[in-house]
């Protein structure tokens, strides 16, 4: 196995670059292709609960809810086709995800976010007139189709796009357009549910075609990235774009290294199978465990289901959906601060902290629900002071998952792929997001209706071990380059071990067969 020798970066370079107004409103526009998941997040799990939505397309679960007042409180949405429309929208997430890094990798990611919005426009439209259990199927599929390639773009375009020193920062505003999608959602479920005649889901639905709009012309508007040109033998072009961005002349450094990258990048035929590649090892193990960790927070159950979970703990149709209104405000905020920390305090102190307070309250909110509910769900009658309580400590879990795992969990895999595999591994990383999402959103219900209030303490288990695992295996990218981040691994105790690197501390990439 020859080695080419292209060698990145010493490690110790510092690219010049000020964080021009081209750069914050290019990656504000891509980042809002975040807003079109969040839209859809927030909107499903209050569209369930609409009795009229119900009795059109699942009368069985309407029948059971309404005649069902004594049956046992955890089993009352337990429901496999309402299940099953939340997330079918996930598998086909999952399977354009791996397209989506084909045209990605291949004509850039301006072409894939443009694919995105197009596909989730389509869906929310056939999803708004849906007349029929297979058109809302057939609308979450394309919705889903169209999150697979925006999911797989933006943070990709958002990561290479950044200078450095402001990647976390400029790179979250992703998660924070998921979060404003989330609640702009969950605002309008809670005025389109109390239309008369009962058509408002219909408008929920169908209103994701705004968002969908705004990414749609917005790729259409974006420049594309200068490694993404350079990826494609635009290389003159390429430099003129990152002078720009970078609002400085001496771009030379950088481009150098971006050049080297994708040298070593074509020299790889396969980066699928590359993956596999033992020096690609640490890559491979973040992309598969940060977004299934991201998952196993159990942060979904709160934000698909809050009303439904609300609505189980004893709140009426109009406050359950009124606190998940609040549990979303508490979402946009703490991704703020999130925003704010993130090139600051670093990557691993979040995800630390965060993991720490999502634990406690996750077994405070097992506990509480444990005490009222016990084992048969059948809590008498619910003081006003325990639901406030049960609220409060669901937005401190909420609060801390959207300063920790929930931006980090895009963030940290965008900014650690060495150019070569960067595509593939995103959508790897996209990927095991999806699936873990699924598993979660369909059986979440049936969880709740068999392990009770343990299913908390499930999750809490997962947050444990995912934060010993940051603990111990993710090293700090905070403030490094993203063409020198095999220095991080390079340095890192157990990591050092895979990755190569020669006596000078530089890098050798690009070996081929
Ligand atoms: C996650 C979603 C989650 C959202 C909540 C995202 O980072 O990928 O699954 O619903 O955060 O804000």
């Amino acid at each position: 196995m020859p080695a080419v020798g292209i060698v990145i970066g010493d490690g110790n370079r510092e690219y010049p670059g000020k964080l021009t107004l081209y750069v914050t409103m290019t990656c504000i526009v891509a980042a809002m292709g975040g807003l079109i998941f969040g839209y859809d997040i927030g909107i499903s799990g209050g569209v369930t609960t609409m009795e009229s939505f119900q009795k059109e397309f699942f009368p069985s679960v309407y029948e059971k809810q309404k005649n069902d007042h004594e049956s046992n409180k955890y089993c009352k949405f337990d429901s496999i086709p309402l299940t099953l429309f939340t997330s079918s929208l996930y598998l086909a997430a999952l399977c354009s995800c791996v397209v989506a890094s084909y045209v990605t990798r291949a004509f850039g990611r301006k072409l894939s976010m443009l694919l995105g919005g197009v596909l989730f426009c389509a869906g929310a439209l056939l999803n708004g007139f849906a007349t029929a259990v297979w058109m809302l199927i057939v609308g979450r599929l394309l919705l889903g189709f169209g999150i697979g390639f925006t999911n797989q773009s933006v943070p990709l375009y958002l990561s290479e796009m950044a200078p450095y020193k402001y990647r976390g920062a400029l790179n979250i505003g992703f998660q924070l357009s998921i979060t404003i999608g989330i609640l702009v959602a969950s605002v309008l479920n809670f005025f389109f549910s109390k239309i008369p005649g009962g058509w408002g889901w219909r408008l929920s639905l169908g209103g994701a075609v705004v968002p969908a709009l705004i990414i749609t012309v917005g790729s259409l508007i974006l420049p594309d990235t200068p490694n993404s040109m350079i990826e494609r033998g635009r290389f003159k072009q390429a430099e003129t774009k990152l002078r720009k961005i970078r609002g400085v002349d001496n771009v030379e450094d950088e481009m150098d290294d971006l050049i080297a990258a994708s040298e070593a990048s074509k020299l790889v035929e396969h980066p699928w199978r590359n993956l596999l590649q033992r020096k690609y090892r640490p890559h491979l193990t973040m992309a598969i465990l940060i977004p299934s960790f991201q998952q196993l927070t159990g942060i979904n159950v709160i934000m698909f289901y809050a009303p439904v979970l609300f609505q189980t703990i004893g709140f009426g149709n109009d406050a359950a959906l009124m606190s998940a209104v609040v549990t979303g405000l508490v979402n946009v905020g703490a991704t703020v601060v999130s925003i704010y920390g993130v090139d600051k305090w670093g990557r691993r102190f979040l995800f630390i902290e965060g993991g720490l307070q999502m634990l406690i309250s996750q077994v405070a909110v097992a506990a509480a629900i444990g005490a009222k509910f016990g084992v048969d769900g059948n809590p008498g009658v619910l003081p006003k002071w325990y639901a406030i309580v049960v609220v409060l400590f669901i937005c401190i879990y909420v609060a801390a998952f959207a300063w920790s795992w929930g931006p980090l969990g895009w963030l940290v895999p965008s900014e650690i792929f060495p150019l070569e595999i960067r595509s593939a591994a995103q959508s790897v990383t996209v990927s095991m997001n999806m699936i873990f999402t699924f598993i979660i959103a369909q059986v979440f219900l049936m969880m709740l209706c068999h392990m009770k209030f343990g299913l908390f303490i499930f999750f809490a288990f997962f947050v444990a071990v995912m934060s010993v695992f940051i603990y111990v295996f993710l090293p700090e990218t905070r403030g490094v380059p993203i063409e020198e981040m095999n220095q991080v691994w390079r340095s890192h105790w157990y990591w050092s071990r895979f990755v190569d690197g020669d006596e000078n501390g530089r890098v050798e990439m690009g070996k081929v067969h």
